[in-house]
This record gives structure tokens, C-alpha cells and sequence, in this order.
């Protein structure tokens, strides 16, 4: 942000003067600049001297877009009255204005202008005031905003087959995301949990594949996957009419919002043989069922009809499609597929999948749109106009944007808003990962391994909310915010002018706004812990930080609860050269906050930067490399989440060896495992300690079986303890894993006490 007090008063003069309408002018005081709470953050803003007091009745040119309008005396009780005879707020187009979406807001002592680019530059400006009315009411602080955005696409998928969400609660989300600069809402319509899409054609998608036995999605996936006809008594589930489809397509289409449709082909097809089996190789329903067979030519026949309703009702230029995570289990073995890759030269399923997208493609593009899927689409190769949306990490954004096709950024570790937002204790169930508000607001859209000339096929960002966790709307809205206002500033604020910090007051401003208009936000009560392992002091150092700037953190370090009296963390560094287990809380006047406590253990141990060898050709897998050949003696402890970099994982078993340089007095050897199993990720059967004076003479101190249940789908830890009192110069752990090949053991650290 630039602040240029002086010259801007004077250039806001200027501009302002020729207005010519007298507003109550207020005492002459600056505004802070700490006191902004606008989100996304403008490209840049010049504070005035003063206030400028709007009247009650505000005259405001007609150009200003009706949804402002309204919203102006909905939200603010201004009575607004649209007049081309000088309104105090005076609107107007400049094409000439740089930037996306570019804007020019002015609020002087003589009235208040919009200059804007074009009509989503209009509404971007127009939600700008809305803002600063909402913070400030009728007396304005003096300022000259210009702004623009980053990217075109600023965007949140909500997945409503797992959990059918109400067109109502789409609605009202579109309002939270238009305030907030947004500009593309991806509903993904159809799914293995069930279908929402009404089809006329195909009238018993929504009859038989839209209900099923259980609402929980979890105990039904693993119970029978099951649908049962509409009206069946006690059944879970729902479909939009098209009158809900066309009510939230025009009131996006009012907010500068398109909604991009997603029909999900040709994987996550599972609720599809409960309307219409022949879509699938064996022609019935079966329990994994996820894929349509791609020999058919009905399958085409019924997705270009689908298709053919969808684009009658959205005009998005862009379609989704899917192309995620199809099993490709049947494929091989069904006769109709086999004569497909045949007769196409087909190698293998990446590339019949393929085919099936680029035909897809063909048809879109005939009706004049394009077409846009998740990038395993990659896979077998890219349809040659698509756009890749990269979910699986940057790699796919990264391959699209090289090869000249549009991107949108959604990676699951920054942006994925089904994953946890705090450390999971107390938090409602989720999907396990790990985004809080800080990760997800770190996230920049353009990796700097693209060129500059690449780099311009970044379409934007979206944030992606699935909801095989995320039981109903309450719940959907505690997972979207506050993430959902990081990825609009990271959509439209540039890069420079971003700044954690700043952000975190100003999403703090937010939160009672929020509430207000009945938004169940997550309330931000994280307690993050920083470590930092000085090898050079052999000390470990830990940091605090809270997501409420407002209250305080009282914390011990001895794993009791902190009360009231605790120690009060003001910024120092919290060192031990042992071990340390701290537990900390947040407080505001006296009172501990209704708030889980976090704790956090680490250690500085004898292991600690000591050579580490792994034996009898053990290797970390390269995708879960960590920090490499010293990931395991480094003291960096992993968090809740399998993809911080901190977990190194295995697919062979574990066997590897601590040289501690000399003997030493041994008192306790622990090792921390994952179990992610929706990643693949299981507990080791076992884990087993041996020690060595030579490196050569083993002696093993025994094993520890696992005791966590292999059928839990929750994320959870265990931590294989060895207490002892025994010397030793070499540590050795072996761990085994005695799952399917391709399954991981997950590790952070082996501790050495
Ligand atoms: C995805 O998360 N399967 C796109
Ligand atoms: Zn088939």
C-alpha cells in the first residue's frame, strides 16, 4: 500500500472539485491506514485529510449497478436515489483505465466518484463502497482507491453431491463471494454420492440416483453405496429443479459471477447405475462401479443429451468435465472398451480415457465452449483446446501452462477447504490435510518456474470445499470462511501488496459482518507453533502466534493446562535443550477463551544432526522425500497434515540406523507414525528397536504391534515408545509394513533420548 497523505489531498482535490456538491464535511482527521478492513486488499489507496458525512438520501448516478444500489440501503440504510442531475456519487466508464477490472474510487469532500472500466469493474467498485460503508458508516474517510485484479478467475467449487447443499445457500454464498471480489462459482453437480442435476431426458437420474439409505456420506460409502427412489421414506439426498438453476444463475449473473457447471465424466460415476446401468462395462450396479464404459456409444449419446440440457441453462464459457480419479478397473476386461482401444489404437486407459475427453471436447467447442477438467485429463494426453484445472499439487498447472493451455490453480495443500483449519482436536471432522488460513493465504498462483510469457496462462485461483465430510450448510459455511476471503485476496490483490499480518487484522474486522449476515465462520482460534532446531547451540526453539490479534496466549511448558496466572507469551523465543511439552490457550480479560488448548511436543535429542544410514537398500519413496537423508534427525516434527513435507514415507519396509558418534547413555527411543488411510497412508504392523556398540552386534530390544484399527478412515497417530536404560552408539528402527504393495508408512522423526 502506498501511503502518500500530502500529494493525495491534493490530487483528491482536484478530482472531487469539479463535483461541485456539498457534503457535510467532518473535523479534519486522518484515517490510519491500520484502520482498513477492506478485503480483497486495493492495488493501492491514497488517504485524504477528512471525512465526508453522506447524507441520508444519497443521489448516485444510474450506472451504478442495481445490486449496489440495493445492498446500499439493505445493508447500510442509506436511501439511495438514482438521478443523471449531479448525484453525489457520479459513475462512470473509462475504457482507458489499466488493469483487469479496473476501477477508480474517490471519496472527497465535495462528493464521490466511480470511474470504472467496464460493467465487472462497475460492481468492483461498487462492493468497495459497500465496504467501506459497512465499516464506517455515513461519515467516509477521504480516500482515492485504484484498483484492478490479478486474475480473471477468482473462484470456490462446492461440491453438492456428498451432501446436497439448497440452492438458497448457493445463493447466499454468491452474495459472500461477489463482496469479496469473487467471480466464478464451480458447482460440481454430480458424483458418486449422488446426482443434482435435473434432466429431462434423463428423468431417472434424479428419480433413483439422487436419495440414498444413509445422510452420513462416510457410513453409507462404506456400508452399501446404495439409492433408493425419491420419496422413498427416510431417505437422504435432493436435485435442483431448473427453476433453482436459472434463480442462481441470474442472481450470479447480477453479481458478475458465472457459475461453471460440472458433469463428472468418466470417473466418480458411481451413483450413475442406479438410474441407467448400461452406462457401466458390466451394465448393472456394482459396488465399485465408479467409471462409464467408454466403448459404447450410448455413453456418448447420454453425456452429449446431458451436456446439450447444461448449456441451454449456464452460460459459462467454460465447462467442467472432470476427469479425476477414475478407478479404470473395469475398463480392461470389458469387451466394449477393448474394441474402442482397438479400433482407435489405444495403448492403455490413460489414452481411452483421453479419447473420451477429446470427443467430448469436440462437441463443446461445436457449440461454441470450452472445455475445462481436473489434470489427470493430462493423462493419455490433453484434448487440444482444454483448460486444466491442478488439483494434484502445481505439476499439472505447470505441464498445461508449458504446453499453452489455460490453468486454473486449485492445489489440494493450500486451497483444498475440506482439510482441517486447525490442529483436529475439537475441530468437526474433516477430511484430514491441513490448510489453515496462514497456509492457504501464503499460496501464489504463479510458480516461478514459469516464464513471465507462461505464466500468463494462469487463468486464477479456486478454493475447493468437497463434502464427504461436511454434513450440511452450517458446516459447509465454517469450512468456506474465513479461507474463502485468502483466496479472494490472493485472486485479485497483487502479490507485493500482500501481506499475512495485514491480512489477519483485516479477516479479524471481518468476522462480526460475517456473523451478522448469519455466516457460521470458523471464529479463528488457532494457536500456531513455529519450531526452529539450532544445532549449533543444541537447542530447540519454539514460537507462538494466534489468529486473534485481540486476545492473549498464556502457555506452560510442562503439559499442564494454562490458567489465567500462566506465563504470557509476548513474542520470545521458548528454547530447551531437552524436551519440551507445551500446552497453550488463548485469553482475553482474565477468561480463557472457548477454545481448545493446543500442545505441542519436541525435543532435542541425541539424534539430532547425526549422520542417519538407511539399510538393506531402504529408500524413502520420492514423493515423500521430506528433508531428504536427514529428515528423520532433523527435530522437525510433522503436523496433522500428510503433505507439510515433514512426514517422510516408505513403501518398502523401514530399516535404518543412528550413529550417535560415541556411546551414550540411552534413556528412551520413540518413533511418531501416520495413518492417512484415504491417502494410502497405514500404521506400520510393527516397529522394532535394536542397539549396537559396533554397527555389527545387534541386540534387539523388542517390537511394538500397532494398536490402531487399519478400518479407520480418520487421520490418526501413534507414537512406538522404547523406554530403556541401556548404552548404545548405533540406534537402529526396522518397521514393517505388511499391507498391499503401494501402500506408505509415514514418519517425521525418530527420537533418541
Ligand atoms: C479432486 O480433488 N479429486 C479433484
Ligand atoms: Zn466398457
Amino acid at each position: 500500500m502506498k501511503i502518500q497523505t500530502s500529494s493525495l489531498r491534493r490530487a483528491a482535490g482536484i478530482a472531487l472539485g469539479a463535483l461541485g456538491l456539498l457534503l457535510g464535511t467532518a473535523p479534519l482527521t486522518a484515517a490510519p491506514a491500520d484502520s482498513l478492513r477492506l478485503i480483497p486488499r486495493p492495488a493501492s489507496i491514497t488517504w485524504g485529510a477528512g471525512h465526508a458525512q453522506l447524507p441520508t438520501t444519497l443521489t448516485v448516478s444510474p450506472l451504478l449497478p442495481q445490486v449496489i444500489q440495493t445492498q446500499l440501503s439493505q445493508q447500510a440504510g442509506i436511501k439511495v436515489k438514482a438521478t443523471t442531475k449531479a448525484p453525489l456519487l457520479s459513475v462512470r466508464l473509462d475504457r482507458r483505465l489499466a488493469g483487469r477490472e479496473a476501477y477508480r474510487l474517490s471519496v472527497g469532500p465535495r462528493g464521490m466518484q466511480l470511474l470504472a472500466k467496464d460493467s465487472s469493474a462497475l460492481l468492483q467498485g461498487g462492493q468497495t463502497l459497500l465496504q467501506l460503508v459497512g465499516q464506517y458508516g455515513r461519515r467516509l474517510p477521504q480516500l482515492s482507491i485504484t484498483d484492478s485484479a490479478r486474475f480473471a478467475w477468482r473462484g470456490i467449487m462446492l461440491d453438492v453431491s456428498r451432501h446436497f447443499m439448497s440452492a438458497d445457500f448457493i445463493i447466499q454464498l454468491l452474495d459472500e463471494m461477489a463482496r469479496y471480489k469473487m467471480n466464478r462459482f464451480h458447482w460440481h453437480l454430480v458424483d458418486g454420492g449422488g446426482w443434482r442435476f435435473p434432466s429431462e431426458k434423463y428423468p431417472l437420474l434424479t428419480k433413483k440416483a439422487a436419495w440414498r439409505t444413509i445422510a452420513d456420506w462416510d457410513s453409507w460409502w462404506q456400508h452399501d453405496r446404495r439409492f433408493v427412489d425419491e420419496g422413498t421414506p427416510g431417505a437422504y439426498g435432493g436435485a435442483y429443479t431448473k427453476d433453482d438453476i436459472r434463480r442462481v444463475v441470474a442472481h450470479a449473473a447480477r453479481l458478475g459471477i458465472t457459475i461453471v457447471p460440472e458433469i463428472e465424466l468418466p470417473g466418480h460415476s458411481n451413483e450413475l447405475p442406479a438410474a441407467y446401468p448400461e452406462l457401466t462395462c458390466k451394465g448393472k450396479w456394482t459396488f465399485d462401479a465408479t467409471d462409464v464404459c467408454i466403448g459404447r456409444e450410448s455413453t456418448f449419446r447420454f453425456f452429449e443429451d446431458i451436456l446439450g440440457e447444461v448449456l441451454e441453462l449456464f452460460p459459462s464459457y467454460y465447462i467442467h468435465i472432470g476427469g479425476d480419479e477414475a478407478a479404470m478397473n473395469h475398463w480392461g476386461s470389458c469387451p466394449d472398451c477393448r474394441a474402442r482401444m482397438k479400433q482407435e489404437g489405444l495403448k492403455d486407459e490413460h489414452e481411452l480415457q483421453s479419447y473420451m475427453i477429446r470427443r467430448i471436447e469436440r462437441y463443446l467447442n461445436g457449440k461454441g465452449r470450452q472445455l475445462i477438467g481436473w489434470d489427470e485429463i493430462l493423462m493419455g494426453g490433453l484434448a487440444p483446446n482444454a483448460a486444466v484445472m491442478s488439483w494434484r499439487g502445481e505439476e499439472g498447472g505447470i505441464t498445461a501452462a508449458k504446453a499453452g493451455h489455460k490453468v486454473v490453480m486449485t492445489p489440494g495443500n493450500y486451497v483444498y477447504l475440506d482439510f482441517y483449519q486447525r490442529e483436529s482436536k475439537g475441530e468437526p471432522r474433516a477430511i484430514g490435510g491441513f490448510t489453515p488460513l496462514e497456509k492457504t493465504y501464503s499460496y501464489n498462483p504463479t510458480p516461478a518456474v514459469l516464464s513471465p510469457a507462461e505464466q500468463q496462462y494462469i487463468l486464477g485461483v479456486q478454493g475447493n470445499l468437497w463434502t464427504e465430510y461436511v454434513e450440511d450448510e452450517q458446516h459447509a459455511a465454517y469450512m468456506l470462511f474465513p479461507r474463502l476471503l485468502a483466496i479472494a485476496e490472493i485472486g485479485w490483490t497483487p502479490q507485493a501488496e500482500r501481506s499475512y499480518p495485514d491480512f489477519l487484522r483485516r479477516v479479524a474486522a471481518q468476522l462480526p459482518g460475517l456473523k451478522a449476515r448469519g455466516i457460521n465462520s470458523y471464529p479463528l482460534k488457532r494457536i500456531a507453533v513455529y519450531s526452529e532446531i539450532d544445532t549449533a547451540r543444541r537447542e530447540v526453539a519454539l514460537c507462538l502466534s494466534s489468529e486473534q490479534p485481540s486476545a492473549e496466549i498464556r502457555y506452560t511448558t510442562d503439559g499442564t493446562m494454562p490458567t489465567a496466572s500462566s506465563r504470557l507469551y509476548t513474542g520470545e523465543r521458548i528454547s530447551s535443550r531437552d524436551s519440551i511439552l507445551l500446552v497453550a490457550r488463548l485469553f482475553r480479560d482474565g477468561k480463557a477463551l472457548d477454545f481448545p488448548e493446543v500442545s505441542y511436543r519436541t525435543d532435542y535429542h541425541l539424534g539430532i544432526g547425526r549422520p542417519i544410514y538407511y539399510n538393506e537398500g531402504c529408500q524413502w519413496n520420492p514423493k515423500y522425500p521430506a528433508g531428504g537423508a536427514r529428515a528423520l534427525v532433523d527435530g522437525l516434527r510433522g503436523t496433522p497434515t500428510y503433505l507439510d513435507g515433514l512426514w517422510q514415507g516408505f513403501t518398502m519396509p523401514l530399516d535404518v540406523t543412528v550413529d550417535l558418534g560415541e556411546t551414550k547413555a540411552l534413556r528412551h527411543v520413540f518413533a511418531k507414525f501416520m495413518q492417512e488411510k484415504m491417502q494410502w497412508v497405514y500404521m506400520p504392523h510393527h516397529v522394532e528397536l535394536l542397539l549396537s556398540d559396533d554397527g555389527t552386534n545387534w541386540r534387539s530390544l523388542g517390537q511394538r504391534v500397532t494398536t490402531t484399527d487399519d478400518g479407520d478412515f480418520l487421520p490418526s497417530f501413534e507414537t512406538f515408545s522404547f523406554p530403556i536404560a541401556e548404552r548404545a552408539r548405533y540406534v537402529r528402527v526396522k518397521a514393517a509394513n505388511q499391507r498391499s504393495a503401494g501402500h506408505f508408512i509415514f514418519l517425521d522423526e525418530l527420537v533418541i533420548q
